[in-house]
């Protein structure tokens, strides 16, 4: 019996101490099952080896296809939660889960704190996703989720901007530099050949580092001023909106007109209250939410009504033949972030990661030999 091994070295306040090392099976070999964990370092390894351009190019491709066959009996996803809170400054955690039948769930955890950049050095927006097995529940794996965020919310604009956005070269319009802003031009860049981008910041410190960040891309960049914002919204084929505007502080996105065939791809509104587009641009628009209950809280489309929206993003995808009717019209892409794509980018690093033998593995988790004896870890076979 196990507890007739436990080596009893004290009493402190009343509560039991007691030493053992960890135990090994019959046959001499610990049965620890290690979680993979992803962090910067790793993710640096993992970048360096495949190519970021390489690495979008391949999460493009497998977001693509799991949103065309999308389908909820084999990946169900459940409406993000969390805490939201104005002290010490406006911020929320969330955590968006995800599972994939009989395999894998998946859960992101977030943190937005638009403070942080000035005041913390910091990004606004602070990821990690933890990848459990569904057939013991062992947490096989935590990723570093900033950077993948921040991908797959340029790579789910890149797909919505490949149907919706007018074919050919394009002007591409930023509102809002930070770093969302990095990932929106280098994704679009990948399907749409971008003569040039007209970008604005509230933060004149923000938008003139803007085209060292993004320098590599060899995009033509102009920055304006505010005085200069609705010739931006005017003349552009594409704009990304991507500010932290402050909830009940919007629209950012002045009422002028547009090109025709203007597509947006609405980033930012992804708090109750948070809002980046007139609601008489929506109005014309076919607004296409990624999460119509998600949008309808946070997203765009709380300045209208479910009947007003058109397709969720799967549906976009899978009927995109159909929906590329509307390149030469006014759509907007309402994006608030998907647990799905949380779930397709961690995966898709792992999966490099695995590959390519890059990831620390650590025994995280308590799976000693004896199910039933949560002391078990501590027994020393010797005693
Ligand atoms: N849809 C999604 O999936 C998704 C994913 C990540 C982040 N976001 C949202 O995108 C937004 C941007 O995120 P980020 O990580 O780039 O933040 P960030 O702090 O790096 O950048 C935001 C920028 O917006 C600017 N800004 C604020 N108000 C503005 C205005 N009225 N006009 C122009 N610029 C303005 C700020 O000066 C700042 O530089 C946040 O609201 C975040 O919650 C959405």
């Amino acid at each position: 019996m196990a507890h007739c091994a436990i080596a009893r070295n004290g009493e402190t306040m009343g509560l039991r101490f007691i030493t053992r090392s960890a135990r090994v099976g019959s046959d001499g070999s610990s049965n620890v099952k290690k979680t993979r964990v992803l962090g910067m370092r790793e993710l640096t390894q993992v970048v360096e080896m495949v190519g970021v351009d390489r690495l979008l190019d391949a999460l493009f491709e497998r977001l693509h296809s799991r949103l065309a066959e999308h389908d909820t009996d084999v990946t169900t996803t459940i409406d993000r939660a969390g805490f939201h809170y104005a002290k010490p400054d406006l911020g929320l955690i969330e955590w968006m889960p995800t599972m994939q039948v009989g395999s894998r769930v998946a859960i992101k955890t977030v943190g937005y704190h638009p403070s942080n950049p000035t005041q913390r050095g910091l990004p606004s927006v602070l990821a990690t996703t933890s990848l459990y097995d569904t057939v013991d529940g062992r947490l096989v794996a935590l990723v570093e989720s900033t950077f993948l965020t921040a991908l797959r919310t340029g790579t789910a604009s890149a797909i919505a901007t490949d149907i919706l956005a007018k074919p050919g070269p394009i002007t591409l319009g930023i509102i809002g530099c930070g770093a969302q802003a990095v990932t929106q031009l280098h994704a679009i860049s990948r399907i749409r050949d971008i003569e040039r981008a007209i970008v604005f910041d509230t933060s004149c410190e923000v938008a003139a580092s803007f085209t060292s960040r993004v320098a590599f891309l060899k995009v033509p960049i102009e920055v304006v001023g505010p005085d200069a914002i609705g010739r931006l919204v005017g003349t552009v084929d594409v704009l990304s909106t991507c500010t932290s505007v402050a909830p009940d502080a919007g629209p950012v996105v002045p009422h002028v007109k547009t090109q025709p065939w203007l597509h947006i791809n609405a980033v930012g509104a992804d708090f109750a209250g948070k809002i980046e587009l007139p609601i008489a641009l929506l109005r014309t628009s076919l607004v296409c939410p990624d999460v119509l209950s998600q949008c309808l809280l946070e997203g765009e489309a709380q300045q209208l009504e479910a009947a007003d929206l058109g397709p969720e993003l799967p549906e976009l995808v899978r009927r995109r033949t159909h929906f590329e009717e509307f390149r030469s019209a006014s759509t907007v892409f309402d994006s608030t972030g998907w647990a799905l794509e949380d779930l397709v980018s961690a995966e898709l690093l792992l999966e490099l990661a695995e590959q390519h033998g890059i990831g620390i593995e650590i025994a995280l988790q308590a799976t000693s030999q004896d199910a039933h004896d949560p002391y078990a870890f501590l027994l020393n076979d010797n005693a």
